[in-house]
C-alpha cells in the first residue's frame, strides 16, 4: 500500500534547494515524456527551463507573475516541486508540477496543486489555468481527478514548426 502524504510538508523553496528541484524536474520531465515526445524537444525544454542556473533565477517570488518555487519534503528529502502565478487580473496559471517518479499516486502531487491554488486564491484568482502535452493521459488524468477541464488546444512552449507539439489548456473555477 502506498504510504499516505500525512507526513509531508509543502514550504516555500530557498536556495539551498536549487539543485534537489533541478535533479528532480529534469529527472521526472525526462520520465514522463519519453514515450511522448522527442528526444531534442526533451532535451531542450530540461536545459530552458530546469538546469541549475535557471531554477537559481526562479526560486524566489515575483509576483503577483510569479509566487516562487514551492516544493514538498519529507524526512528531509525533497520530493517534489511545483509552481505557479497570476495570468490577469483573475487568471492564475500552474506552470508546473514535478514529484520524484517513485513517489507518485500518495496524495503529494495534490498537496503541491493546493499550495499554488491557495496563492492564486490569495492574490484575486477565480480561475486557474494549466498547460499539458496533449496525449499525456496521467497529467490530464490528474488534472480532471482534480476539476479541471479542457478548454482548447495550443501550440507547445518551445515547439518549433518542424515539431508540431501541441498542449492542452485545462482550467477550473475556483471557489
Ligand atoms: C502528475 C503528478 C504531479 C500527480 O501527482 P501525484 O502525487 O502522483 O497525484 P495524487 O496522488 O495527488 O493524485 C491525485 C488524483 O489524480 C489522479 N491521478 C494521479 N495520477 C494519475 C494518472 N496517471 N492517471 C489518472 N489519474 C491520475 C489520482 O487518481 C487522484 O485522484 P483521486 O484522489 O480522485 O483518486 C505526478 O504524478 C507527476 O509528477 N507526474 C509526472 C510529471 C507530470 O505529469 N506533471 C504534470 C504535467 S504538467
Amino acid at each position: 500500500m502506498p504510504r499516505s502524504s500525512l507526513t509531508a510538508e509543502v514550504r516555500e523553496a530557498v536556495e539551498t534547494d536549487v539543485a534537489a528541484i533541478a535533479r528532480i524536474c529534469s529527472t521526472s520531465y525526462r520520465d514522463a515524456y519519453r514515450d511522448l515526445l522527442p528526444e531534442g524537444y526533451i532535451e531542450r525544454s530540461v536545459v530552458a527551463f530546469y538546469s541549475e542556473p535557471r531554477i537559481a533565477r526562479d526560486v524566489a517570488p515575483s509576483p503577483p507573475e510569479w509566487f516562487g518555487y514551492q516544493v514538498v519534503e519529507e524526512d528531509g528529502r525533497l520530493l517534489g516541486a511545483a509552481g505557479g502565478g497570476m495570468s490577469g487580473p483573475a487568471s492564475g496559471e500552474l506552470s508546473l508540477i514535478y514529484l520524484d517518479s517513485a513517489e507518485r499516486g500518495r496524495g503529494l502531487g495534490t498537496l503541491l496543486l493546493e499550495r499554488v491554488t491557495g496563492q492564486i486564491r490569495a492574490a484575486g484568482g477565480t480561475e486557474m489555468w494549466v498547460s499539458v502535452f496533449l496525449g499525456d493521459r496521467a497529467g490530464i488524468g490528474f488534472y480532471r481527478a482534480r476539476g479541471f477541464e479542457p478548454i482548447e488546444t495550443v501550440r507547445a512552449t518551445l515547439s518549433r514548426t518542424d515539431d508540431h507539439i501541441s498542449a492542452l489548456r485545462m482550467r477550473r473555477f475556483l471557489p
